[in-house]
């Protein structure tokens, strides 16, 4: 392993012997140094490697979440295992929507038999999932095999954490509130060597009336610009082709903290533009209400950031809206799109919509379905509303599964329909496509993505992965193509 891993902080001059420093990220490095020498003794004491493995539930946020968890994990002395039968297992949980919820309590049951044939192995949680009072009561209570969990706001002391792990007995829980440091220069594991999430901002301030996110992610916090851009550089320098920057609402950048003089969005945009080696540039999630003319602008003129943008509508019902507390209408929704298109013509759009949302009626399902034949999304993603403890919609009146399903089924259909209309529309063309990997189904094809973010299948092998090569759109199969080059 390389001994000097982060630009700041040699990890062969850390003394261990000395208290802990006070200031990040040195304090970070002084227990990974502690927690080398810790596991060293393990690993010999077992006579072999010991390993770990990082399970990601959730958004491309906590994705990015999970490869600085790995950077840890493998600074540490961890080898990666892609089998949760591990030494070291430690799940990134998203609580959106109740189902993330239930899937990460019924795995944990397996993680327990393997524990049981393992006594060095080590569970540990963390993410949004364990910002929530009731989850940690449920845990104490009836998982009691489980070593640590903490959440979103002190990942940054995850080290720390780790080496209290194994030097402590019992479970340790560690949740903050709320924080308002963002710690920079920690080591991370990229998933892959082509492309990077870069996180701008943390947190959100929109509080929309079904969602969670903001009681567990907390306030917004946006990253300095010449943090961000030492980061991006960086990466171009590690053979990054393309970089997604990440927040909540990227749209807000800059504004939080207050005072701070950092760029708007679309300036920073323009910076990353600026470094050389980045081809692509992308960016997620968008909200409607801050949708400025001048990143419509940016976009336009930028050889760079790529031709999608993804827009969550989640109801085309103004008077749902309303309830919802988005801060937007149909109307201005619909005038919105149709300004993007007219600057980006060749733009894709995509969606994330919610059906059953309390109050939701037949005719306002009418409107969602009436929003996405006008709009004409690439995608969208469809779900069905999730009551979330602690959020105003969980106190409203609830809608009647069975008209859920219903109107669920229609939305989906009309998605699915206009999807596979609007996606064809570069069929027989010859786009550029950024190659990701090799196809899962089928080892003769390659799999990779148009600026649009469409996904294409063609004929190819592992030589091209990373490489941005054009590509006949041959044939559209309904949200993906089959091409050739
Ligand atoms: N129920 C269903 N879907 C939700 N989302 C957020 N909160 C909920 C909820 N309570 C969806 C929104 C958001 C996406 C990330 O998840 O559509 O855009
Ligand atoms: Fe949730 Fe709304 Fe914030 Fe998105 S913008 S994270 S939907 S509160």
């Amino acid at each position: 392993m390389e001994e000097k891993i982060s630009n700041k902080i040699d990890i062969d001059t850390i003394d261990i012997h000395s208290i802990p420093p006070a200031e990040e990220p040195a304090r970070q490095y002084y227990y990974i140094k502690k927690c080398r020498l810790l596991l060293q003794e393990i690993k010999e004491r077992e006579g072999r490697e010991l390993t770990c493995n990082v399970t990601n539930f959730g958004c491309q946020m906590n994705a990015r979440d999970s490869e600085k968890l790995l950077g840890i994990l493998r600074s540490a002395g961890f080898q990666e295992t892609d089998s949760e039968d591990a030494d070291f297992v430690i799940y990134n949980t998203c609580t959106v929507r109740d189902n993330a919820n239930q899937r990460v309590f019924g795995r944990l049951g397996v993680l327990n038999g393997y524990k049981k044939k393992n006594p060095q192995m080590k569970v540990a949680l963390c993410g949004c999932m364990m910002q929530e009072d009731l989850v940690i009561e449920k845990l104490r209570k009836s998982y009691g095999f489980v070593d640590l969990v903490f959440g979103t706001h002190n990942l940054y002391k995850f080290a720390e954490l780790l080496y209290r792990c194994y030097a402590e007995k019992g479970m340790i829980v560690d949740i903050w509130e709320d924080t308002d440091k963002i710690v920079e220069d920690l080591p991370v594991e990229r998933k892959f060597p082509f492309k990077s999430g870069v996180n701008i901002m943390f947190g959100c301030n929109n509080f929309c009336s079904y969602c969670i996110v903001p009681y567990v992610r907390g306030r917004e916090r946006s990253r300095a610009p010449e943090e961000i851009l030492r980061e991006i550089r960086n990466l171009a320098v590690d053979g990054v082709k393309e970089v997604m920057l990440l927040g909540q609402n990227v749209n807000s950048y800059g504004k939080e903290p207050a005072g701070t003089g950092f760029l708007s969005f679309p300036e920073l945009l323009r910076e990353v533009e600026k470094v050389e080696g980045i081809e692509r540039i992308r960016f997620m999630t968008s909200h409607p209400k801050d949708l400025s003319d001048e990143l419509i602008e940016v976009m336009k003129q930028s050889k760079k950031i790529c031709r999608h943008l993804h827009l969550p509508l989640q109801s085309g019902s103004t008077r749902i809206l309303n309830k919802m507390n988005r801060r937007y209408t149909k109307e201005s929704y619909l005038a919105l799109a149709e300004k993007i298109r007219r600057a980006i013509p060749d733009i894709s759009l995509t969606t994330d919509i919610i059906v059953g949302f309390p109050g939701e009626s037949g005719e306002d399902a009418d409107d969602t379905i009436d929003v996405i034949r006008k709009v004409q999304f690439d995608n969208a993603f469809t779900f069905v509303y999730s009551k979330r403890t602690g959020t105003p919609a969980a106190a409203m009146e609830q809608v009647p599964e069975k008209e859920v399903r219903e109107n669920f089924d229609r939305i989906l259909a009309c998605v699915q329909e206009t999807a596979r209309e609007r996606v064809k529309r570069f069929e027989g063309q010859v786009l550029p496509v950024l190659v990701e990997e090799i196809n899962e189904q089928d080892a003769s094809l390659v799999t990779g993505r148009l600026s649009n973010n469409t996904v294409v299948h063609f004929p190819g092998d592992a030589s091209l992965i990373g490489e941005i090569v054009d590509v006949k759109l041959v044939r559209c199969e309904g949200f993906y193509y089959i091409g050739e080059r």
